[in-house]
């Protein structure tokens, strides 16, 4: 008698995890949200493409920290940042590639339209 309530118990143990499992990855990913400059791509140009396209940090190239700038250019910034790092035109210049995150948050910033903030 004892084993059977014992794996009734286990039983409703597992369903009960399972459950929550399924509940918690539902919860972690809601329709995205189109993506944005100011939220998405300058925090990266910040980062990534300091300080020679950010003129408040010393940069002298296009200020890639600009929407009107970024958007103008998204094609070129997307096909140089993902050539190869010895590829003429790479960006960003003399340091390592972009995650594969932070390329993919170039494009789907053009796929969601280019939206400012
Ligand atoms: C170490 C300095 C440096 C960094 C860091 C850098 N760039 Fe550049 N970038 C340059 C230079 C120098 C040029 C001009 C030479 C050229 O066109 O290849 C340039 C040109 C460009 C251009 C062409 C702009 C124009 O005016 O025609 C784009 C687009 C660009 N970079 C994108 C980026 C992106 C995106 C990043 C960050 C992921 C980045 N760069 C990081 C130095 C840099």
């Amino acid at each position: 008698m004892k084993k059977i309530y014992l794996s009734a118990a286990l039983l409703a143990m597992a369903f009960m995890l399972s459950y929550c499992h399924t509940a918690k990855k539902a919860a972690a990913a809601p329709a995205a949200a189109p993506l944005t400059f100011e939220a998405n791509v300058a925090p990266i140009v910040q980062a990534s493409c300091a300080p020679c396209h950010v003129p408040s940090k010393g940069g002298n190239k296009e200020a890639l920290d600009v929407y009107a700038n970024a958007k103008k250019d998204i094609d070129d910034i997307i096909r140089r940042i993902e050539l190869a790092p010895d590829a003429r035109g790479f960006m960003p210049m003399r340091h390592p590639k972009l995650s594969d995150a932070d390329i993919a948050v170039f494009k789907q910033w053009k796929a969601d339209g280019l939206i400012e903030k």
